[in-house]
């Protein structure tokens, strides 16, 4: 039988009969679910041509590309080796844009600027010379890769090396390391990877063995990207993700006792994580949601919905007052997430936690109750120019309350921080510095290390905001030395409405409490009230119990998949996702620092960023439009307005292609030319 085109008037008996007659191949398939979702209500029925005049006027009549979304998911993931050979100035690299769709320059690109159906260790070792011995290895430009093919050979199990690395495909042949204090245990069983070599092996859950793979190292990777030509690296290790081994060190805690399995060092395997989130097989106006609205939430795994529904079907209670089985249980689950939290950020204790509604609440309460105590008229707070209003507007209340300044670090065209002008900030008069980790905006990771270390050498105290960063990148609030930490439980794929503030314990013994009611005393008397210790003191009233048991949950969550391996992943995705944006002419990225994570705000030229927001929703594609609630970094950059999309682990670079490709039809409906008087 043929089968019939796709229209949007689909017969249900024609598509009855192509099923039972018809063999299931995979282009029957794909017909008839093209059938399908184009039978289903469409919030735009006009297809492309969508609702803006410039369309219409212009008879645009290209499709979509690529057609359908659903073709686009195949399941490449990015990988950094093939990043680091792109050279477009380099005649072998410089793929033609072809004249009807420019966007296809981007998509056919894509296995040369990241995207890899199968990260293949071989073609890694292409790069690389191999040596006989496992000596040092020595590093050969990828561009003489072509000389080293004849002398490529399967390692064997002898030189196999098991050194530590912080990239995520490319020490696959290390053991698995199960237990956290002891990170090199080895294992001789097979390394399980759902999908990964079915190129290579013999099945889409084939294992495969140690001795198979060759290990790269840190220093031969650095090596390799040391050939990217879009950012040169400028410092010694010139990307971010270089620095993590050090805040890998497992921290003793006083009393965060849970055995932890944390696998490090594994290639994460994209495809099981998204069917973990079950939101991300929603539609929206038809096609599979994209969701690259990651700054401003996250979605959650079935693993935290799962947790909190069991919280209500058989823990719910308050807590610590009631002297009942139930209470016992919900303070048991509470104070498991407290230890979580210690844990995930490094805290040396659970007690050093305090759970709040979200990052605002947790700058409030610093702010209201050290920062009250320690703040007076003629003191300085330091922010950033980077902030959140978050991160502003507590410490505009407490200078116009008090009488003290606020000075802001200036940051350079990047949109990185200033470390020299920050020196220059620093004075007697200084008594905190309030700083973001990474850039809600921008997407900057700023140099918090450093920033800490300066400020306490001029004695005065450092709070950090992490509702950016702990879902991107590794926390450890000792190792930082951080006196205060703030992030949010719902940008780390945990509920809305809890976060948590870190204190180092001095300050907790010393802070007064800021909200009073139940729960926070020990004693209370008409002439008198005792308060609890931290951090029970500044836990007033009955708390968002289930959605911290939830918190608890996610943090597990991501720790089996290991922060680290995340970080590594999302670098690639995001180095993937600027090079793809590149192409868009009249695209201006707003927010270029060398150290990024998530973000990648721009404007395109001739159109508001609602009207570009607008149009991704009609591809099922969530982005942030407008001013994320950092109006002065914005206007720094002359903008009042981006279009931000920000990526999460679960994202992958056949969504950032959709994204590009829909940015390119934007293009082509009202064409840029360097003069143009958008
Ligand atoms: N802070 C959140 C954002 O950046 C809401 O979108």
């Amino acid at each position: 039988m043929t089968i019939q085109q796709p229209t949007n008037n689909i017969n249900p008996t024609d598509s009855a009969s192509a099923i039972a007659d018809a063999p299931f191949s995979e282009s029957v398939m794909t017909q008839l679910a093209a059938a399908f979702f184009s039978a289903l209500p469409k919030h735009n029925p006009q297809g492309l041509n969508l609702d803006l005049p410039e369309y219409a006027n212009q008879g645009i009549s290209h499709p979509p590309q690529p057609k359908d979304p659903v073709a686009a998911l195949s399941g490449r993931i990015p990988a950094i080796v093939q990043q680091s050979n792109l050279n477009p100035n380099l005649a072998q690299h410089y793929i033609e844009p072809t004249t009807d769709h420019p966007e296809r320059r981007v998509l056919s690109s894509s296995p040369v600027i990241g995207g890899a159906h199968h990260p293949d260790p071989f073609a890694l070792l292409n790069r690389l010379d191999i040596p006989s011995t496992n000596s040092e290895l020595k590093y050969v430009s990828p561009l003489n890769s072509q000389s080293l093919v004849p002398k490529l050979q399967r390692p064997n199990s002898q030189n196999v090396t098991t050194g530590s690395s912080d990239y995520y495909f490319l020490d696959i042949a290390k053991p698995i390391t199960t237990d956290l204090n002891t990170q090199t245990t080895p294992s001789s069983e097979p390394f399980p990877v759902d999908g990964y070599f079915n190129n290579d092996f013999n099945g889409p859950f084939d294992t495969f063995h140690t001795d198979q793979y060759h290990v790269i190292q840190d220093h031969q990777l650095k090596g390799l990207l040391k050939d990217r030509n879009d950012k040169p690296a400028t410092t010694e290790s010139g990307y971010y993700f270089a620095e993590y081994s050090k805040f890998d060190q497992p921290q003793q805690h006083q009393d965060v006792q849970i055995p932890i399995t944390r696998h490090n060092d594994q290639p994460i395997d994209i495809w099981k994580i998204r069917r973990d989130f079950p939101i991300l097989q929603e539609r929206v106006n038809g096609k599979p949601l994209i969701w690259l609205d990651n700054a401003a939430t996250t979605h959650k795994p079935q693993a935290v919905i799962d947790r909190i529904s069991y919280f209500y079907q058989h823990e719910n209670s308050n807590i610590h007052r009631a002297a009942h089985e139930l209470a016992a249980r919900a303070s048991d689950a509470y104070e498991h997430a407290r230890n979580v939290v210690a844990r995930f950020i490094g805290s040396p204790s659970a007690q050093n936690i305090i759970f709040v509604r979200g990052t605002t609440e947790g700058i409030n309460l610093i702010a209201k109750s050290w920062g009250k105590q320690n703040i007076g008229a003629g003191d300085e707070i330091i922010i950033s120019h980077l902030e959140h209003h978050a991160n502003i507007v507590p410490w505009y209340q407490l200078s116009q309350e008090t009488g003290a300044k606020l000075r802001v670090i200036p940051v350079d065209d990047t949109g990185q921080i200033r470390i020299d002008e920050f020196i220059k900030l620093l004075n007697p008069k200084t008594k905190l510095v309030s700083i973001t980790q990474v850039s809600n905006a921008l997407g900057t990771v700023t140099p918090t290390q450093e920033i800490i270390a300066l400020a306490h050498a001029a004695g005065v105290r450092v709070l950090i905001d992490g509702a950016q960063s702990v879902s991107h990148i590794p926390t450890n609030v000792a190792t930082l030395d951080a006196d205060f930490f703030v992030f949010s439980g719902h940008k780390v794929f945990g509920p809305t409405g809890i976060g948590a503030v870190y204190a180092k314990s001095e300050l907790l013994a010393s802070m007064p409490v800021w909200e009073g009611g139940g729960n926070m005393i020990q004693d209370v008397t008409f002439e008198n009230v005792i308060y609890q210790p931290a951090p029970n003191k500044f836990e007033a009233g009955t708390g968002n119990i289930a959605d911290a048991v939830g918190l608890g949950a996610a943090l597990e969550y991501v720790e089996s998949i290991g922060i680290h391996n995340i970080a590594r992943y999302e670098h690639d995705l995001l180095e993937y996702g600027q090079h793809a944006l590149q192409s868009v002419s009249g695209l201006k990225p707003i927010g270029t620092a060398l150290n990024k994570a998530s973000v990648m705000s721009f404007t395109l030229a001739g159109y508001e960023t609602e009207e570009v927001g607008k149009v991704l929703n009609q591809y099922g594609i969530a982005v942030r439009t407008g001013h994320h609630c950092a109006q002065p970094i914005l206007r720094r950059f002359g903008v009042e307005r981006t279009v931000r999309p920000s990526l999460a682990f679960y994202n992958t670079t056949e969504e950032i292609d959709l994204l590009v490709s829909v940015l390119h039809q934007l293009r082509r409906a009202k064409p840029f030319k360097a003069r143009s008087n958008f």
